[in-house]
């Protein structure tokens, strides 16, 4: 049986969140039921944090309630919700979220900026968030954001990242993502982070979520993968960004993450020509065409492949 890769869709939260422009509910809507039609079976839908913090988002509760009602949800095996602090949570499962992603920047300032906390404080507030979800049978990952380097406060120790992982795995998070928030790793670096998580908590505990900043998203998920690692967050048209940390690009692009892994073997279950279409419904919503490194060539092979098979079709006929 041929390995799998799990790639998390983000892009309707951590892509959503970044652009000038805030996208109807109705969008949000084609979107998720784009992307369920190209495979992708996890995805994080929105955030529930402060609406003039984050207006593109505001509408979190109204679209997860539409999501559930369209059975959108239903065809998902894990359909998560960002929340900042115990407010966010129980609006979030007011909605009817049962899968929640807190953060937690591993820098002191990158917390402050981002949620209004000192990393103690926001710490403390992901455990009592941990506890409680755990009581009302919710699920919870963690972002470490900032885990390869802090905009504000420089690069960040493995150590650091892997004494908060410990933390929250100790109150019951499921699911660590150690997110590399503005894109400021190197490949290199990427085996003395991941190797001890992948070794202490296992594949299913560890997720990697990186940016694109400088090109070297693929690059650092393939290392990824090397040392262990088999879920990986991604975002359509590698859209993404955090707007309280400067210098975040987009997310590594789901296409650029599924064409590698589908090319070195791993099964992803995405399909790459229906993810090429959803490219086309994100350009139609934010009107600006977004892709990643991988698309103009796969798109020039999809293009050959088409004019191959109408010739052979009239040929034929
Ligand atoms: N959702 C909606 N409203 C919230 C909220 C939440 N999750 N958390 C707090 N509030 C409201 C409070 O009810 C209070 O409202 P009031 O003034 O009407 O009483 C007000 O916000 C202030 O509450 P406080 O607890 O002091 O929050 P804060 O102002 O320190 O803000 C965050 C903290 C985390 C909510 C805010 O910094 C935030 O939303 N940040 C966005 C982070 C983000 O999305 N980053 C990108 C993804 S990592
Ligand atoms: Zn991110």
């Amino acid at each position: 049986m041929p390995d799998t890769i799990r790639i998390t869709e983000v892009g309707l939260r951590d892509g959503l969140q970044n652009q000038p422009v805030a996208v109807p509910l109705e969008g949000k809507l084609m979107l998720l039921e784009a992307l369920i039609e190209a495979g992708l079976r996890h995805v994080e839908l929105t955030s529930f944090v402060r609406p003039d913090a984050v207006p593109q988002l505001a509408d979190a509760g109204r679209f997860v309630e539409a999501a559930i009602h369209q059975g959108l949800t239903a065809r998902l095996d894990d359909c998560m919700a960002l929340v900042p602090n115990m407010k966010g949570y129980e609006r979030a499962h007011a909605a009817g979220v049962r899968s929640v992603a807190l953060v937690l920047a591993v820098s002191e300032t990158l917390n402050v900026r981002n949620i209004n906390m000192t990393l103690e404080q926001a710490t403390v507030v992901c455990e009592a968030v941990t506890r409680r979800a755990a009581d009302d049978g919710v699920r919870v990952r963690v972002y470490l954001a900032a885990a390869m380097g802090c905009p504000f406060d420089g690069p960040s120790s493995p150590a650091r990242v892997h004494a908060l992982a410990a933390r929250m795995i100790n109150v019951g998070a499921e699911v660590i993502a150690v997110a590399d928030t503005i894109g400021a790793g190197h490949p290199a670096d990427v085996p003395l982070l991941f190797e001890p998580l992948v070794r202490a908590y296992g594949e299913k505990r560890i997720a990697a979520h990186f940016h694109d900043t400088r090109g070297l998203g693929s690059a650092l998920a393939w290392q990824a993968a090397l040392s262990g690692v088999r879920q990986f967050d991604a975002s359509i048209g590698g859209l993404g960004g955090c707007p309280f940390a400067p210098g975040a690009s987009g997310n590594v692009a789901t296409e650029d993450l599924a064409f590698v892994f589908e090319q070195a073997g791993f099964e992803t279950g995405i399909d790459l020509d229906r993810l090429l279409g959803v490219l086309d419904t994100v350009e139609r919503l934010l009107g600006v065409r977004h892709q990643g490194r991988v698309t103009p060539w796969l798109v020039t092979q999809r293009k050959k492949r088409d004019t191959r098979a109408s010739s052979t079709a009239t040929l034929s006929s």
